[in-house]
């Protein structure tokens, strides 16, 4: 079947507010509290941020105990299992206040409930759970929550029919921080990597128009936000569903135009369609961080190749080296799968050595999880989870390493952070990062949040930088 963009018009948005303001009409003077859940990835992130939005407009407050809240809305991920465990887990403990609070609404949303299998196993066995909807109706959520909130008797609903393109403009957002904000510029992805699950849960990919974008981050600027993450599975095929003439390096430096003092980061990049024109265009934009997430996922060519990744670690090794050519400042993070089936010990060892090549300043290491219905999942596999978990303490031990000794070479150096938060440490009281988005660790007044200062870095370890206010 073709696949056919959709775009919600402004008038179905501003249908479904006006159903949040219905619901906060016929809910008055009640108070109401809610509980959005967050599972996975950033987009997931971004995505409750339009859940709390919408919450908003209906006139709930915000609470983490599950006791309290009206409305549970849990946001699933189902890139590895380990998540889906810890969601049902979850999900199940929430009887308890489920029976102290007859009447609380509980929805799961998200990838998770977005494969026939887990909305089957939410349907039968998770009895407690009223509301079930995928990612791309989470535009149609004052909707849904409505049709479960004031049915006559109790009723069950479930959305998770198969994605169809949608592309929604105006959904109102409710941020969680006022120094970094997310920014989505597309959904969906194309590339089928063999172990993945995104491209079944989340749709094709289909892009945001760049004024949308545009206007977005304007008002991110205006309203104070001072680092700003473009979201993407693959950002490098930002544009090309558009049918004009704008790539993701254009639409960096539209980004990068708009007055203030800000910076802007991505993720994630895939390795097959990075390009010379996007590392100068990172390199030429002043307000470009200097900080590229390349997923590798294997350093072994044969393993590549199963996994459907279109590179070969020669590849990948040209393409960090023309990144550290154009910013030699750069800091690349990575993320990489072990015991992917099939991989021997020798071919593990390819994914080692690489990475001492690279010496990526982090790296996000995941022991291989089968997801149903990915090609991966048919692959015969030999190794044994004993295997797997060495291959995995090794890999983490050389990360950390090298992570390690990348930190220490920043001891004495003086930089330009951003400060963004609190630790609730004494010693070091305040959290910053680097333009290149490595963690900071500071001692000064609260009232420095959301500013840019200069800091010397005193000492360091695997994790964190710590530095003195110059
Ligand atoms: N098993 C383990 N890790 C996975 N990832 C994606 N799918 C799987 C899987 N089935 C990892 C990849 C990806 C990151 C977001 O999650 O490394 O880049
Ligand atoms: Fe999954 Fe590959 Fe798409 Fe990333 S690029 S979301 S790993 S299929």
């Amino acid at each position: 079947m073709a696949y056919v963009r959709k775009e919600i018009s402004t008038e179905s948005i501003r249908a479904q507010e006006r159903i949040c303001a219905g619901i906060n009409e016929r809910l008055g003077e009640k108070p109401r509290l809610a509980m959005v859940d967050t599972y996975g990835c950033q987009q997931n992130e971004a995505d409750s941020e339009k859940l709390r939005g919408y919450l908003a407009e209906m006139g709930y407050g915000f609470t983490s105990n599950e006791f309290e809240a009206d409305v549970i809305v849990v946001n699933t991920c189902a890139v590895r299992e380990h998540a889906e465990m810890r969601v049902l887990g979850n999900v199940g403990q929430l009887n308890h206040a489920k029976k102290e609070k007859p009447g609380q609404i509980i929805a799961v949303c998200g990838c998770m409930v977005q494969q026939e299998h887990m909305a089957e196993k939410l349907r039968k066995s998770y009895p407690i759970v009223d509301l079930v909807f995928g990612p791309h109706e989470l535009w149609r959520f004052p909707e849904l929550l409505e049709s479960v909130l004031f049915a006559k008797k109790r009723r069950r609903v479930f959305e998770t029919g198969p994605d169809d393109g949608s592309v929604a403009e105006g959904i109102p957002l409710r941020r969680d921080g006022s120094v970094k904000a997310w920014l989505s510029v597309m959904y969906g992805c194309n590339n089928f990597c063999t172990y993945c699950v995104v491209p079944y849960v989340r749709g094709r990919e289909r892009s945001r128009r760049p004024e949308d974008i545009v206007r977005e981050a304007r008002e991110l600027v205006a309203a104070g936000y001072k680092d700003i993450t473009l979201l993407g599975q693959n950002v490098n095929s930002y544009g090309r569903d558009l049918g004009i003439n704008v790539d993701f390096a254009d639409l960096l430096r539209m980004i990068n135009d708009i007055e203030g003092d800000f910076l802007i980061r991505f993720m994630t990049s895939h390795p097959k369609d990075a390009t010379e024109k996007l590392f100068r265009t990172m390199a030429e934009c002043e307000k470009c961080a200097h900080q590229l997430h390349l997923p590798v996922q294997s350093g072994n060519d044969r393993v590549l190749k199963a996994m459907n990744r279109h590179y070969d670690s020669e590849k990948y090794l040209r393409q960090a080296e023309l990144a550290r050519k154009y910013m030699p400042d750069l800091v690349i993070t990575t993320d990489i799968i072990v015991g992917f089936p099939g991989e021997t010990d020798e071919e593990f060892e390819d994914t080692v050595r690489l990475c001492e090549r690279v010496r990526f300043d982090a790296m996000f290491t995941f022991i291989y999880s089968k997801r149903v219905g990915t090609p991966a999942a048919e692959m015969p596999d030999a190794a044994t989870r004993e295997q797997k978990q060495r291959r995995f303490d090794r890999l983490l031990d050389t990360a950390n390493r090298i992570s390690g000794e990348k930190h220490a070479e920043y001891e004495g150096r003086t930089l330009r952070v951003l400060i963004d938060g609190e630790t609730g440490k004494p010693g070091y009281n305040l959290s910053s990062r680097t333009n290149g988005g490595r963690l900071v660790h500071l001692k000064g007044d609260t009232g420095l949040i959301g500013s840019f200062a200069e800091v010397r870095i005193v000492s360091s370890n695997t994790w964190a930088l710590y530095g003195e206010l110059v």
